[in-house]
């Protein structure tokens, strides 16, 4: 059992990725959404130094729309070590947050380390291309050896295909991302309304309720559930 999974009933879902503009993102709102709407407690914290989730959550002000979901879940935190991760996800479970959601930093870098090691579950989003394996192998390495560092206590990997098109690329894909040493959860097909929802500020579950795009979202978060069951 890992240190969060102890404190009955929280788990802290990290999505990382070496490669930026990836799906980090959208993997990470779309999915808190589908928490939400499945009445759990659910923070999203966003460790991007230009704040792209919470910059996200104020476009549906700026938009004269009204602040969405995320403007409520959604929170700017400084993740460059994992002690500071730590007591952002103490706070926000001591707020009431049943999952802790880390939007990961941009890049490849030490932020990313430190989010898979206070993480139970860490997910790897990937892109349909041949230049998309390499990196999120890159990925599942570092992730690992935060894994490593944790002994037992290591947090659960997956990769999660985004943007995927009926392409050859995009049916191959898990099959590729398995190759490269963990598990594949559903993920995300290429879709104009991922990036249109965005423009107001809301996730597509909140958007689109009965669109494939949520549904997408709640398959996941069903997908990661089933697996913490296990
Ligand atoms: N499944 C998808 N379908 C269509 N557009 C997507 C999808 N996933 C991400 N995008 C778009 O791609 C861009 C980068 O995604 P984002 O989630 O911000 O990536 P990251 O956080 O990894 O940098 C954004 O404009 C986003 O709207
Ligand atoms: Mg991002």
């Amino acid at each position: 059992m890992t240190d969060n999974a102890a404190k009955a009933g929280v788990a802290v879902i990290a999505v990382v990725a070496q490669k930026g503009g990836v799906g980090k993102t959208t993997v990470a709102a779309n999915l808190a959404a589908a928490y939400y709407e499945a009445g759990v407690p659910v923070a999203l914290l966003d460790t991007d130094p230009q704040g792209s989730a919470v910059t996200w959550a104020n476009h549906g002000e700026a938009m004269g729309v009204g602040p969405g979901l995320l403007a409520e879940i959604a929170h700017k935190i400084n993740a460059s070590d994992p002690r500071r991760l730590r007591a952002a996800v103490d706070a926000a479970v001591k707020a009431g947050a049943r999952r802790v959601i880390i939007d990961g930093p941009p890049s490849f870098a030490r932020p990313a380390l430190a989010a898979a090691l206070v993480a139970d579950v860490v997910l790897i989003p990937a892109g349909p291309s041949a230049l998309d394996l390499m990196p999120a192998g890159a990925t599942l390495d570092l992730v690992n050896e935060a894994k490593a560092q944790r002994r037992g206590r290591g947090p659960q990997v997956y990769f999660v295909p985004t943007s995927v098109t009926s392409a050859k690329l995009g049916r191959e894909l898990p099959g590729g991302l398995r190759a490269l040493g963990a598990d594949v959860l559903p993920g995300f097909s290429r879709r104009s309304s991922f990036a249109t929802a965005t423009v107001t500020g809301r996730t597509v579950v909140e958007k689109a309720p009965r669109s494939e795009a949520a549904n997408e979202a709640r398959a996941l978060m069903r997908a990661i559930e089933k697996r913490r069951k296990r």
